[in-house]
């Protein structure tokens, strides 16, 4: 099994961010240089994953633009001898991007759902085994080999048909994430048996987060079918992983390592933190910046 292809879901409405994301997509908002979804086609590109196929949806048009070539930009970047700006602008020579329309159902106002989305990306992946990564998610590794890296090999070699990224969460946050249930202890690459979309702290199988990395055998395609509206009315990703446990398929976690670390670009106390992170650490001006928080945070 050679797994080369990734999905990105981008067509959420952000709307915890709001008015920031009133007519531009979260996952182009800037944390530190680079919009979000950068980071995400980043860390793919730099585990060997190069075609990537984006679900967008309404006013998620610059997704494409930003990951397109630009000519005029460069030529105009050349002239004034400035083209170290265009470096890592997104767009990548040997990365095939691939876009397709996550359509409003007729029956709803927004879009119908995490699960619905990946629904969407059968006919790009047909049988293969698949990586999706949520394009409002981004995960800052150590040095070592990447997670994506990790889970690809742990479900491989575990013939696994679903592997999830997992992160330790507070109480309180549980009910922000899909939580999953561990069977024995959970500690760095397990089995699970269960899976709740954002339970209620008491209701809650453990403190541990999907982190909006996944890794699917095509099975998912069928469990979809047959997940019915769930949290919120839409079709839970979350929901399809419970039915494939239910079919008999293994689904495994992989925990992220201490170094590792995961922005939820969700709403606007996660955004903060991201761009405060991203900005003490910026190589040009994280010393001066760090100063000035020590400054600053004086005064409060
Ligand atoms: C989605 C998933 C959830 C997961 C989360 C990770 O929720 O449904 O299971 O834990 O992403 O960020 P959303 O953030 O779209 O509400």
């Amino acid at each position: 099994m050679s797994i080369e292809k990734v999905v990105i879901p981008v067509a959420g409405l952000g709307t915890r961010l709001l008015p920031a994301t009133k007519s531009q997509p979260k996952e182009m908002l800037p944390v530190g240089r680079k919009p979000v979804v950068q980071y995400v086609v980043e860390e793919m590109i730099d585990q060997g994953l190069e075609k990537i196929m984006f679900i967008t949806g309404r006013d998620k048009r610059s997704i494409e633009d930003h990951f397109d070539r630009d000519p005029e930009l460069l030529a105009h970047l050349s002239q004034a001898g400035e083209e170290r700006l265009f470096n890592g602008s997104g767009y990548d020579e040997n990365t095939r991007f691939f876009y397709t329309r996550q359509i409003i159902p007729k029956d709803r106002q927004t879009p119908g759902g995490l699960g619905a989305a990946i629904a969407m990306a059968h006919d790009f992946v047909s049988e293969e085994h698949f990586v999706v990564a949520l394009g409002d998610t981004i995960i800052r590794s150590g040095n070592h080999a990447g997670l994506v890296r990790r889970m690809i090999k742990s479900h491989e070699a575990k013939d696994a048909a679903c592997t999830i990224a997992v992160v330790e969460v507070e109480e309180d946050e549980v009910n922000q994430y899909g939580i999953v249930h561990p069977v024995g202890r959970g500690r760095t690459d397990f089995e699970i048996d269960g899976i709740v979309e954002k339970p209620s702290p008491s209701d809650a199988p453990s403190r541990l987060a999907v982190a909006g990395r996944y890794i699917f055998s095509s099975e998912i395609f069928s469990a979809l079918e047959r997940t019915s509206p769930g949290y919120q009315g839409e079709i839970q990703l979350t929901d399809a992983i419970r039915i494939l446990i239910k079919m008999g398929h293994t689904v495994r976690c992989i925990r992220l390592k201490k170094d590792e670390h995961r922005y939820d670009i969700g709403n606007p106390e996660s955004y903060y933190r991201a761009f405060i992170d991203f900005a003490i650490s910026d190589q040009q001006y994280g010393y001066r910046i760090r100063q000035y928080f020590q400054q600053r945070l004086r005064s409060f």
